[in-house]
């Protein structure tokens, strides 16, 4: 239980440090004033361009991936590494997510569950992830498309993966929060797809004209 409440207090405040926001600030803006509110790569891209996302996604990728390494090294559990990455991959999602001291208002933690992925998933899905991720932004345009089919390969890792595993429901349930918490920050992201009024990370030439 102690190693739980570690791996969730330590992950939250990995997830706390809002490379989006920073970024935002060094333009001396508020992101989450501009576009879609998001403190996420996504939003960055959208208002400050390529170079200026790229760092956002690398610095959220980093703070998941460093602390879910450093307790898999350091705490003496081995059996339960891939039980405690979720449980500190969730800490980070939560504080990227709800970060304390920009009033519980941050980002809607997709690079943070693709570092995850990265860092405890069968290697696998890394490329195939990557490959469905890419296909859907290219096919519609939206990113918010892309990032709802992410949330799901937490779980997927866990059904097809770890089924053999004593605590498989336990990992189910940790995996499937993953996937509602990107739900559930997608939410106005999704009232727009429905209504066809998402934002498009680029426009086609007759949108142009
Ligand atoms: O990962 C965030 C993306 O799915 C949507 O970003 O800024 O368009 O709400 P945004």
């Amino acid at each position: 239980m102690i190693e739980i409440i570690l791996c969730l207090v330590v992950g939250y405040f990995c997830g706390c440090i809002s490379t989006g926001y920073f970024v935002g600030k060094f333009f001396h803006k508020d992101i989450r004033e501009l576009g879609s509110g998001n403190a996420g790569t996504t939003n960055v891209l959208r208002n400050f361009g390529v170079i200026p996302a790229i760092i956002t996604f690398v610095g959220d990728l980093a703070k998941a991936i460093i602390p879910i390494l450093l307790i898999r090294h350091c705490i003496p559990v081995h059996n339960d590494w891939y039980l405690l990455s979720l449980y500190c991959g969730l800490g980070v999602v939560l504080g990227h997510n709800y970060p304390f001291y920009l009033g519980f208002k941050g980002g809607k933690g997709i690079a943070v569950t693709a570092a995850v992925v990265m860092s405890a998933a069968n290697p696998i899905m890394i490329p195939i992830g990557l490959a469905i991720f890419v296909a859907a932004v290219a096919l519609t345009r939206y990113v918010s498309v892309g990032s709802l089919l992410v949330a799901w390969y937490i779980p997927f890792n866990t059904v097809i993966f770890h089924y053999h595993d004593e605590k498989f429901f336990h990992m189910v349930f940790i995996s499937l929060l993953f996937t509602m918490f990107a739900y559930y920050q997608h939410r106005q992201n999704i009232v727009r797809l429905i209504n066809g009024n998402e934002n498009k990370l680029w426009k086609s030439k007759s949108e142009k004209e």
